[in-house]
């Protein structure tokens, strides 16, 4: 499904343009987005999970990126979507998503997020607190409404990846412990409660995973849960959410599972345990975002400075940074970078990508090799940049954001424009 590859000069090319040509017509730093492979990622993830005939839901999780364009393509793919904030239901909403097949998350949703959510009808809300099932019950009361909700519950797996994004262990400040009674607690609280429709129970145990085991891990005690409340209340809850996390390729070392591997996985479990129980199979549902969108989009650079440092490495200097790809700084993410608007069989040079940021600590690629006749004005290219680069962008010093490009079939155009000068100083009222 990928349209990317090296024309005979040597310039790469993506969806039939190449990068010389984009630079010139959207400038740099740019997100360049595939969207023939976003589409077909989204086909996967849906046929992987329907196919068999399950019942079973795609979310995919906007926080990774969300553009009304996206959600068109989303909508159009069959998929339903995953919001964490007002901001992200509102732009669910304006490019028409269908307020049944959106999910709303949060650990401290606003009474304002909530009421949204409930009056446009959401799908479901996640519920996270003990406060927070009380807050929405009265919520949907007040506002005649029977709201559909899945309590979100730690499950207790240690998920290999870094401790910023890892959401399963219990010390934490998202979701209720299944241990020590707590998750059957808020289940028993909310199936008293008569402005909630329990409909089920979510587990999201964290993001860039590649080994299925946590899942099924969770899949075991998520199924567990139920067959508690089954034979506790005489309910079977209709559906379980297994969340996303499922890891990308950011480097040839990763060496990521496809969808059809991790639904496989899910499936076989849930349907075993729940035959062993006793239970009808629930609706299953997941909520990829990275592994939908962080392949389908690559960060293009212009190099600005070469500085070699004799016997350490050569800083190549870029005229972004960590106002677009916070993930290096944060979490010593790891990415590779190429030379695109030329070939070169200059020798390797150890390098460090950096930004033009105020702090040392800019740095969009650690270690990389790039070719030694590296000059000012190359174009070089980060991969995998779709997911949490552009959403987690920032203005520091005062940088502008760059645009997000959808290339497909020969036609390039900006899904989200580049920030100017005037948008700056438009929020700027002092
Ligand atoms: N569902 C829930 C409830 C989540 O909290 C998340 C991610 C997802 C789904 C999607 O996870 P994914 O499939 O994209 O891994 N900023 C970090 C990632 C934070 C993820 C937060 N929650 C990063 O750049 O790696």
């Amino acid at each position: 499904s990928r349209t990317v590859g090296r024309n005979a000069d040597g310039v790469v090319a993506v969806g039939g343009i190449d990068v010389k040509t984009l630079a010139e017509e959207f400038g740099t730093p740019a997100y360049f987005l595939d969207e023939a492979d976003f589409r077909a990622r989204c086909r996967a993830w849906r046929e992987a999970f329907q196919e068999q005939g399950d019942d079973a839901d795609v979310f995919y999780a906007g926080k990774a990126f969300l553009s009304r364009a996206v959600v068109r393509w989303l909508n159009e793919e069959g998929l339903n979507l995953d919001v964490c904030s007002a901001g992200e239901l509102a732009t669910a909403l304006a490019a028409g998503m269908p307020a049944e097949r959106i999910a709303l998350h949060g650990n401290n949703k606003s009474t304002a997020e909530i009421e949204r959510a409930v009056e446009e009808g959401v799908g479901r809300i996640v519920l996270d607190s003990f406060q927070e099932i009380v807050r929405v019950a009265h919520i949907a009361q007040r506002l005649g409404r029977r709201q559909r909700v899945q309590i979100r519950i730690t499950v207790g797996v240690e998920a290999h990846t870094h401790e910023f994004i890892a959401t399963a262990h219990e010390d934490q400040k998202f979701g209720i412990p299944l241990a020590g009674g707590l998750a059957a607690e808020a289940v028993r609280r909310a199936l008293k409660l008569d402005g909630l429709e329990l409909i089920g129970i979510h587990s999201h145990i964290g993001s860039q995973i590649f080994d299925t085991s946590g899942f099924e891990v969770a899949a075991h005690r998520v199924v567990g849960l139920l067959k508690e409340i089954r034979d506790e209340h005489g309910v079977e809850l209709p559906e379980i959410d297994l969340g996303g996390g499922l890891g990308i390729a950011y480097t040839s070392e990763d060496d990521p599972r496809e969808p059809h591997e991790i639904a496989k996985a899910l499936r076989d479990i849930v349907h075993r345990e729940c035959d062993t129980a006793g239970l009808a199979v629930p609706r299953l549902s997941v909520e990829p975002g990275r592994a939908i969108v962080g392949p389908t989009a690559f960060t293009l650079y212009e190099v600005g400075t070469v500085k070699e440092l004799p016997g350490l490495r050569t800083y190549v200097s870029v005229d972004g940074g960590m106002s677009d790809n916070i993930r290096t700084a944060l979490y010593d993410a790891e990415y590779s970078v190429a030379l695109v608007s030329r070939a070169s069989t200059a020798e390797p040079m150890l390098s460090r990508v950096v930004g033009k940021h105020c702090e040392s600590g800019d740095i969009v690629v650690r270690d990389a090799f790039l070719p030694a006749d590296l000059a000012p004005g190359d174009l070089i290219a980060v991969p995998a940049t779709g997911a949490y680069c552009r959403s987690m962008a920032s203005n520091y010093n005062h940088a502008l954001r760059p645009p997000v490009v959808a290339v497909r079939d020969g036609q390039a155009r900006e899904i989200v424009r580049r920030e100017t000068e005037e948008d700056l100083l438009r929020l700027d009222v002092g």
